[in-house]
Parts: C-alpha cells; sequence; structure tokens
C-alpha cells in the first residue's frame, strides 16, 4: 500500500510518516517546506532505518502534483499540508484561503483525475468554536471564529459534497484536539519559526532558556484554576489514530468523522507545573490579559473513534512533557543547528 503524505515534512505529518514505515506501508512526501525543514525527514527515515520518496512540492501548482502520481500509484493521501496560525489567518487571510483551499482543490483534482479517492483530512477542533457543553462529540454544532478554522470547516464541506457527488470517494475527518510531544527518541519533534504562538512550544523554549517566561493568558476563566484548559494529545498518538483510520478507509465507509483527543482536559498552570517536573527547570510566568479568541475549555468525547477504530490515545500528561523536553534540549533551536 502506497500512501502520499501532504505535509509530511511538518510537525504531526513527520510523525506520522514514522509509524506508516513502522507498518510497512510505502510513503511518499509532497511538502513546500514554508513552515519546515528537509532534516525532519532525514530523520523519520534514520528512526526507522526505512526510505520513502519526498518532492519538495506545492499543491498550490497542479502540475506538480500530476507529476508525482504519474510516478506513484497512489491507494490514499494524507492531508496534512496547509498554513495553521490562528493570528496569522486574521492578518492575512487571503493567504490561508488560497493555500489551504486552493491547494486543497488541487489536490483533490489531481486525485480525481488518477483515480484515487480515499483521502484523511486533517480536521481541527476549532470547527467546535466556543462548544455550549463538554466533552465535545462529533454531532455538536460547527463554527468558526478565524479564518484559519473557517478554511477546516470549507474543505469539510468541500469533502462532504464530493462525496454526495461521487459515492466511491472514501473521506476521513480527523479532528485534532491539541497535539503537542515528541517521538521519544528526541530526534523529531515541533519546530516552530520564530516566537511560538502554541503553549508547549513556548513553555519548552522557556525551560531551554530561549525565551524568559511564560505569559499565561488569563487566569479568570470559569475554569478549576482560572486558566484555559485544553485537551493536549500527545503527536504520537495522534500518529497513530491515522494508523487506526487507513484500514477502515479502504473498507468504502464513505465520509467518517472522528475526534481525536484524550479526553482530559490539562489546564495552562497544570502543563507548566508537569513540564517543571518532567525538564527539573523552574519555569517562569506571569499572568497577563486573556487572548482575544480564546475559549475557556475545550475536551473531546473520544469514545467513537475507540469503538470504531479501536484506537484510544496512551500517553500521559508527563510522556507528553518528557518527549517535548527530550526533543528540545537535544535541539535547542529545533533542526537548523543541532548539537
Ligand atoms: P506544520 O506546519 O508543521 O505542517 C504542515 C506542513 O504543510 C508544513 O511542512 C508545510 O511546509 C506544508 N505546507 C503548507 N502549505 C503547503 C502547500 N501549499 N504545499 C505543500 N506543502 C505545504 O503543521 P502541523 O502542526 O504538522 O499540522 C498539520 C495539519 O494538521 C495542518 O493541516 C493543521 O492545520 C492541522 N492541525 C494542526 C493542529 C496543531 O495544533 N498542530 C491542530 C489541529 C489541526
Ligand atoms: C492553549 C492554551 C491559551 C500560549 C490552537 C488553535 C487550534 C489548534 C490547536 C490547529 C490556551 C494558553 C497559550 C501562551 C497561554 N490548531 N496559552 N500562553 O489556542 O487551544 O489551539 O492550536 O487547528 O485551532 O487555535 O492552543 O497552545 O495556543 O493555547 O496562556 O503563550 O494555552 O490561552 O488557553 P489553542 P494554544
Amino acid at each position: 500500500m502506497k500512501i502520499l503524505v501532504t505535509g509530511g515534512a511538518g510537525y504531526i505529518g513527520s510523525h506520522t510518516c514514522v509509524e506508516l514505515l513502522n507498518k510497512n506501508y510505502d510513503v511518499v512526501v509532497i511538502d513546500n517546506l514554508s513552515n519546515s525543514s528537509e532534516e525532519s525527514l532525514k530523520r523519520v527515515k534514520n528512526i526507522t532505518s526505512k526510505s520513502l520518496s519526498f518532492y519538495k512540492a506545492d499543491l498550490l501548482d497542479k502540475k506538480e502534483i500530476t507529476a508525482v502520481f504519474s510516478d506513484h500509484k497512489i491507494d490514499a493521501v494524507i492531508h496534512f499540508a496547509g498554513l495553521k496560525a490562528v493570528g496569522e489567518s486574521v492578518m492575512i487571510p487571503l493567504k490561508y484561503f488560497h493555500n489551504n483551499i486552493t491547494g486543497t482543490l488541487n489536490l483533490l483534482e489531481v486525485m480525481n483525475d488518477f483515480n484515487t479517492k480515499n483521502i484523511v483530512f486533517s480536521s481541527s477542533a476549532t470547527v467546535y468554536g466556543n462548544p455550549a457543553s463538554l466533552p465535545i462529540k462529533e454531532g455538536f454544532p460547527l463554527s468558526a471564529t478565524n479564518p484559519y478554522g473557517r478554511t477546516k470547516l470549507m474543505i469539510e464541506e468541500i469533502l462532504q459534497d464530493l462525496y454526495r457527488s461521487d459515492k466511491n470517494w472514501n473521506i476521513a475527518l480527523l479532528r485534532y484536539f491539541n497535539p503537542v510531544g515528541a517521538h521519544e527518541s528526541g530526534k523529531i519533534g515541533e519546530d516552530p519559526f520564530g516566537i511560538p504562538n502554541n503553549l508547549v512550544p513556548y513553555i519548552s523554549q522557556v525551560a531551554v532558556g530561549a525565551l524568559s517566561q511564560v505569559s499565561i493568558f488569563g487566569n479568570d476563566y470559569d475554569t478549576p484554576d482560572g486558566t484555559g484548559v485544553r485537551d493536549f494529545i500527545h503527536v504520537v498518538d495522534l500518529a497513530l489514530g491515522h494508523i487506526k483510520t487507513l484500514p477502515k478507509l479502504f473498507t468504502n465507509p464513505g465520509v467518517m468523522i472522528y475526534n481525536l483527543g484524550t479526553g482530559l482536559g490539562y489546564s495552562v498552570l497544570e502543563m507548566i507545573k508537569g513540564f517543571e517536573a518532567a525538564s527539573n527547570k523552574k519555569i517562569p510566568y506571569k499572568i497577563t490579559r486573556r487572548r482575544p479568541g480564546d475559549i475557556a475549555a475545550c475536551w473531546a468525547d473520544p469514545a467513537k473513534a475507540k469503538a470504531e477504530l479501536d484506537w484510544e490515545a496512551n500517553k500521559t500528561l508527563i510522556d507528553m512533557c518528557k518527549d517535548t523536553w527530550n526533543w528540545q534540549k537535544k535541539n535547542p533551536t529545533g533542526y537548523q543547528k543541532t548539537q
């Protein structure tokens, strides 16, 4: 079985490539490296002692996608490629709509041309907006609060329309909660360009001394300690969710939708404490104003994925913090300059 992984050099993509190779899938990666480095794929090969085919190609260029499908008979696509910074999407929405939507349309058109109609799409818990109750089930109402989230919602709808028009398509919409952590080898992990937007990469850069303190965006939420609560999920558990999805995709299920989360909520303060325990470092922090657009709490009901995919997250908060720290201390400046 040959799987095309778009965005495979990125954070979640590289971890998924490892698990695909471990399960003996053939792997082809397309990535334009706009938010990643080819070094991640070298390390994927090193971890697995297996090879993969890499194309530095842009989903905005249909000819480049066609060339990949001409070279390889692809059985299914796992589609990670996209821009993902919420704040940036508010500033430059057209870039997000163009990259994420047009890139996906190009990919789907080429898949259609080559009669490859199996796709797993990286959706996000952001499609639930501010949920009325917790935990979040797949049938909850959907809404978007920023252009990034809107691209996810629009792509989900495009894929559902595609299936309505042609029942030969098989589509998995995987709604990820908050991916964190790194491969236990410490060879691959999250390597954000510039100052991180997300909590755990920020904490980890404070721990390694690259940043001075964490700003906690509000401690007056209606949560047990007043700070935001999220369903943090280890990236390797998340990658394994894709591995469990593929066999089901090949049974012609039509459209499937799953939450990939742990079902547990941890607060910002609990994450800082967990990271202090894992790294044996003090993490200085200060309380600042709420970040516009943030919600108080969000966690998944992952029961559907457990029942239908036989998948559940197994790694703990301490695993997430330990593995992030292992990656960060071995690679204090990410993939660019390592020890
Ligand atoms: P990432 O930025 O590390 O990976 C995305 C990859 O896609 C990058 O390597 C980037 O270079 C590539 N890419 C972007 N546009 C491209 C294009 N036009 N052509 C080819 N390659 C392109 O992000 P990630 O955290 O690994 O996220 C993967 C997917 O999961 C994204 O679609 C993201 O929206 C989604 N997601 C991420 C999170 C999260 O918190 N990390 C949560 C929910 C959903
Ligand atoms: C988590 C908590 C912050 C940084 C984002 C996207 C979402 C999805 C996952 C892609 C919140 C607090 C954060 C900091 C802080 N991505 N925080 N100080 O916002 O839950 O989700 O990533 O689909 O769409 O919105 O993740 O890690 O940014 O924040 O206090 O420096 O940490 O307020 O409560 P978020 P996050």
